[in-house]
């Protein structure tokens, strides 16, 4: 029988769903994959305040240290997030030659390229399937499951907070703050849910993705990113009018040695199979040569989702106790590989303009936008008011970022012009 001692640093919610679900599945790991799981040692600063009966032989502590000189212990089960003490942890762990498995999308999106390296050199497994998308087997998927193609797209909708409050404005007419005490009421956002909603947790699991797609290890700051605080109820209808819905989405492309990475709320087509993920539900669009496009969907966030990515984690990590063939070997860098800037990137976009309603006022607008070079889509206003302000929406054609931000500084130095003007970028997806 394999055996897995951990020591376990973190009993937030998805450490203690790690608890459970291990003693669900006791027997059946056992059973089916020879293996027995035993967390030694559960290590958690407030450990005296947390429910621990499903670890009462285990040692508790608050010292991490306890974990990290324990020779008994042979895997690292680092649970706490963020970058430190993190990072501290998993490198003296791996250099003490302990397996490390972690859910710290932070960490491994800034130190991934340090500790495979570390890992490596201590021929040592370091696993974090639940860093991107909980449970959904993505980076298995990559690393593993595909193997002889290559990839040239991988995006998706990668963030669970994000994607309950869009459904939420789009399926009950919510306001933005409407659909954030939702999901907080719920407890699918964090109680700070800022780095969820500014989209820094996507870039995160992007520069993840990026990585293990293309071969290149990009610096979180490169990723172009907008949250989706600044989407107003009134695109999303406007977006539906169109027979779109907009979704926040993470879009990786390679093209010969140049990739584009990018996180931004977008307009996509209903009829697109992503328009139909809704809620906390995460999908992956992998564009694979030959074998085209593959999606994965389930739920990205919550605490059985979570756990999954950990527990799997764990029962492959024991599996593979014994192998000389690291995981962390084929994470080799392609030094040839560009990431190119958002100000090269074309895409089309949707523009709602705040605008007094006066003859002349569209001919203003659309003749900017051709000065420099934007192509016009199609224009809609529907409503007329002679007193008020109303909403003018503009569909473009390609255009570069750059252009649309010169384009759009002219147009709000229009005096009939009031309020910023809301630009969501379009994305046809194959
Ligand atoms: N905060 C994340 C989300 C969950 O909302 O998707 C885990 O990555």
């Amino acid at each position: 029988m394999k055996k897995v001692t951990i020591g376990l640093i973190g009993y937030g919610v998805v450490g203690s769903g790690v608890v459970k679900l291990l003693n669900k599945r006791k027997n059946y790991i056992k059973g089916k994959y020879d293996t027995e799981v035993r967390i030694k040692t559960l290590c958690d600063r407030s450990v005296d305040k947390k429910d621990t009966a499903l670890l009462a032989t285990a040692v508790k502590t608050t010292d991490f240290n306890d974990i990290l000189n324990d020779p008994e212990i042979n895997v690292v089960v680092e649970l706490i997030g963020g970058m430190n003490p993190a990072k501290k942890i998993v490198e003296e762990a791996l250099k003490k030659g302990k397996h490390v498995i972690t859910a710290n999308k932070e960490l491994i999106a800034n130190k991934g390229q340090e500790l495979f390296q570390l890992a490596q050199a201590n021929r040592v497994h370091l696993y974090y399937e639940s860093s991107v998308g909980a449970g959904i087997p993505i980076i298995k998927t990559l690393t593993e499951g595909i193997l002889g193609n290559t990839f040239e797209g991988i995006f998706g909708i990668i963030n669970g907070t994000c994607n309950f409050i869009l459904s939420e404005m789009t399926e009950k007419n919510y306001t933005f703050n409407q659909a954030l005490e939702d999901a907080q009421k719920n407890g699918y956002a964090e109680s700070d849910p800022t780095l969820d909603i500014n989209g820094m947790d996507s870039a995160h699991k992007l520069a993840i993705l990026v990585n293990l797609a293309f071969g290149k290890f990009i610096a979180v700051k490169d990723i172009y990113v907008e949250g989706i605080t600044h989407i107003a109820q009134d695109d999303i209808e406007h977006a539906k009018s169109l027979g779109h819905t907009i979704k926040l989405l993470a879009i990786a492309k390679k093209n010969n040695n140049a990739i584009e990475a990018r996180v931004h709320p977008t307009l996509i087509s209903k009829s697109h199979p992503l328009a139909s993920i809704n809620h906390i539900y995460n999908a992956f669009v992998i564009d694979a040569n030959p074998l085209g496009n593959v999606i994965l969907s389930g739920e990205g966030a919550g605490q059985m989702a979570a756990a999954t990515g950990v527990v799997s984690d764990i029962i492959n990590l024991s599996l593979n106790l014994e192998t000389h063939l690291l995981p962390c070997n084929i994470y080799t860098e392609d030094k040839n590989i560009s990431l190119n800037k958002i100000d090269d990137i074309q895409t089309k976009f949707y523009l709602r303009f705040t605008a007094m309603d006066k003859p002349g006022v569209l001919s203003k607008i659309t003749g900017i936008l051709g000065e420099h070079g934007i192509g016009i889509n199609s224009l809609t206003q529907k409503e007329h008011s002679q007193v008020k302000t109303v909403p003018v929406i503009i569909l473009t054609e390609l255009t570069s970022e750059k252009s649309l931000r010169m384009a759009l500084t002219e147009i709000h130095k229009l005096p009939v012009i009031k309020n910023k003007t809301v630009a969501i970028r379009m994305e046809k997806l194959s």
